[in-house]
């Protein structure tokens, strides 16, 4: 492991500490170390006494029977509880006065005046936001959507895209939710996998200045299924925003697409929410694994709301004049957890923001903090390196005395970056928590509390309530402190995946039988002497591309499924903005010869089987891939040559390869 033992030699000489501020630590809704330990002792020794506790702070429409139901590893949380998240999101939250409150402030992409000035923004209401659930509800129910249903959906980063995954909890149906940036192959795999006959879309986003064909995407993707039987489109683009901009060109299909704004038009603002037991499943996720395809993870109703509204509160300590911008995407659990979910459930105004970081420059983000008064900001550290990159001077422009706190998420964050983040953006006053999870965790469990946590560039800290962390080996034994092994949770925790979408048995081997009986988070790490976890990254065949992961065999798939390709073998290499980027090794077939002109044609041919986030990086041609004897890529190898460069040129010749074989099946032999 050889970056592991880097990241441990420069975490190691990393002695800065940032204590929370006296100022934020007094109106923090955790305030002080002691009160920290004392619940998170709780939290572990009578774990159902503590969340029984916490889970009195959501409205439910009858308690549960039994906190915990825990058949190693499959954990059942408020066993006979009802709720629903709609309702909690929405409801609860005008029943408490909260109606007239802004739950979501949107800005779209285009700039509608002079340049600096931002996007159409819409404040949309608590109330009004239960009305457009209830009327979407409504129609998709006309459609024939039902309880226990799997919705897909494919939106551009819009209200309606929140408005469609709470109009589908508020039927019982789960959502299916596709990154906008995936291919239409992407869509027709995960339809299928989820069975899905419902796709939920628009006819274009913006991006970038440009128009995502969201609606060609589907369209392209129903050519290689039949599955779907009802596509129901918004009008983003085709509505006249900015007259000067381009529209997207719609082909309709007649008794198969509804346009949105006719679907809901006559549908009442009245739509009671279905009673769903805490363990229905709320929404199924695709993420990428060690194996060629993405694997839906299950979130279920109880434990997952919970679990994001309590994470929401404490970490991001949120009270009732917060505004609250999270960055991502809601393709991703980042996106589901902490744009909607967590910050919905607890009553917040949460920031949508429709494009790009960069658009129309990197002044972007500043301009919207200042313009929304954001108090706490939660983004990834790709984003912060090419802000860094962009330069200062844009952020200094900007009165960003609005912001009280900032987040990182999805992947380390180098400690230049932090520090840049801590000062530049933070002006030194505000706590950062970087926090450590996963898809599969459904919310944060690693992390600061930023009343309580001193901090330290490049750290995610100590665990999360209930979240039971430690550094083993690989048959469970812990290990001492800064001594660098694998990341498992020992207990279970109430927003924790409850399976693999119609693959039982993958749940299993994957997540309890690498380090039984523990999880197994797929990520390498050490503790300090403080305790904090320093994460070092993915351990399995798992790319983090700009906080995007990706799985190896995925990106081979893609690569081998073109006719130039035999055989490929993709691996993680250092990138100075990405912070991991993607190095393809491949073989031609016979008759195909290297060239840039077939590189190119490669690395778009990946963009368009998957997306654009999978292009390679780097593609090398070689006349052979060195193997164990049993035929296994040896991609430690690989992964050397692509970070230390130790393969001069592109064009590798066979011999290197063999003999660099022939010299591993000795050491190993
Ligand atoms: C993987 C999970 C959780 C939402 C975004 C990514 C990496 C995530 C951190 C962090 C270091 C991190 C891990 C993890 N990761 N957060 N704060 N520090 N690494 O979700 O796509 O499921 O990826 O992202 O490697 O296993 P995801």
């Amino acid at each position: 492991m050889a970056d592991a033992s880097e990241a441990i030699e420069s975490s190691l000489q990393e002695r800065r500490v940032f204590p929370p501020p006296a100022e934020f630590a007094r109106h923090a809704h955790i305030k002080s170390r002691e009160e920290y330990e004392r619940l998170y002792r709780e939290s572990i020794d009578h774990p159902e006494q503590f969340w029984g506790r916490m889970a009195e702070q959501i409205p439910w429409f009858k308690k549960w029977d039994k906190v915990l139901d825990w058949q190693h590893p499959y954990a059942k949380w408020f066993v006979g509880g009802k709720l629903n998240a709609s309702y909690v999101c929405l409801d609860a939250n005008i029943e408490r006065g909260l109606g007239d409150k802004a739950a979501i402030l949107w800005e779209g992409e285009p700039e509608s005046g002079r340049p600096g000035s931002g996007g159409s923004v819409h404040r949309i209401s608590y109330r009004q936001l239960r009305d457009d659930v209830c009327r979407l509800a409504n129609g998709l129910k006309k459609l024939g959507v039902k309880k226990g249903d799997r919705v897909t959906i494919y939106m551009p980063m819009v209200p309606e895209a929140a408005i469609a995954m709470l109009a589908c909890a508020r039927l019982g149906a789960a959502h299916s939710v596709i990154f906008g940036g995936f291919s239409s192959q992407a869509i027709a795999d995960r339809v299928e996998d989820a069975k899905s006959n419902i796709i939920i879309t628009a006819d274009g986003g913006f991006r970038r200045g440009n128009v995502v064909p969201l609606k060609h995407n589907v369209d392209e993707a129903l050519k290689k299924t039949d599955r779907v039987k009802t596509v129901v489109v918004l009008q983003r683009v085709g509505a006249p925003v900015d007259p000067d901009m381009p529209r997207a060109d719609v082909n309709w299909v007649e008794g198969r697409d509804v346009w949105w704004h006719e679907l809901v038009r006559d549908q009442s603002t009245d739509c009671p929410a279905a009673p769903m037991d805490a363990e229905d499943m709320l929404f199924v996720l695709y993420t990428s694994g060690s194996t060629g395809k993405p694997k839906g993870i299950i979130h279920t109703t109880g434990g997952y709301l919970l679990g994001t509204y309590l994470s929401a509160k404490y970490v991001f300590d949120l009270h009732d004049e917060d505004i609250y911008w999270c960055s991502a995407d809601v393709g991703w659990i980042t996106g589901h957890s902490y744009v909607v979910y967590g910050p919905l459930a607890n009553g917040t105004t949460t920031l949508m923001y429709e494009g790009a970081p960069n658009y129309p420059d990197f002044s972007r983000f500043w301009s919207m903090i200042e313009r929304h008064q954001v108090t706490v900001f939660y983004t990834a550290p790709t984003a912060i390196r090419a802000f860094m990159r962009a330069g200062r001077e844009l952020v200094d422009k900007h009165d960003l005395r609005s912001l009280r706190l900032l987040g990182t998420v999805g992947e380390p964050i180098n400690p230049e970056a932090w520090m840049w983040y801590h000062e530049v953006v933070g002006g030194e006053h505000c706590p950062i928590v970087d926090t450590w999870w996963q898809t599969e965790t459904g919310g944060i469990m690693i992390t600061p509390l930023p009343g309580v946590t001193p901090t330290k560039p490049g750290t995610a800290t100590l665990p999360f309530f209930g979240v039971d962390a430690a550094i083993v080996d690989r048959k469970g034994n812990e290990l001492p402190l800064n001594q660098g092994g694998l990341l498992v949770i020992r207990k279970p925790w109430p927003s924790m995946l409850r399976g693999i979408y119609n693959d039982p048995d993958r749940y299993v081997k994957q997540y309890w039988t690498e380090v039984p009986p523990y999880y197994f988070t797929g990520d390498g790490a050490r503790r300090d002497e403080d305790g904090y976890f320093w994460i070092m990254g993915r351990v399995d065949d798992v790319i983090n591309v700009a906080g995007h992961r990706l799985g190896t065999m995925e990106i081979e798939s893609a690569l081998v499924a073109h006719d130039a390709v035999a055989e490929a073998a993709c691996v993680g290499m250092p990138h100075e903005m990405k912070g991991q980027g993607i190095a393809a090794f491949v073989t031609l077939a016979n008759g195909f010869n290297p060239s840039d002109k077939l590189k190119k044609e490669l690395t778009d041919w990946v963009g368009k089987q998957i997306g654009a986030i999978a292009k390679p990086d780097q593609v090398r041609f070689t006349p052979a891939l060195p193997k164990t004897r049993s035929g296994k890529i040896m991609r430690r190898l690989l992964k050397e040559l692509a970070t230390s460069g130790d393969v001069k040129g592109d064009v590798t010749t066979l011999e290197d390869f063999t003999v660099i074989a022939r010299l591993k099946e000795q050491d190993e032999g």
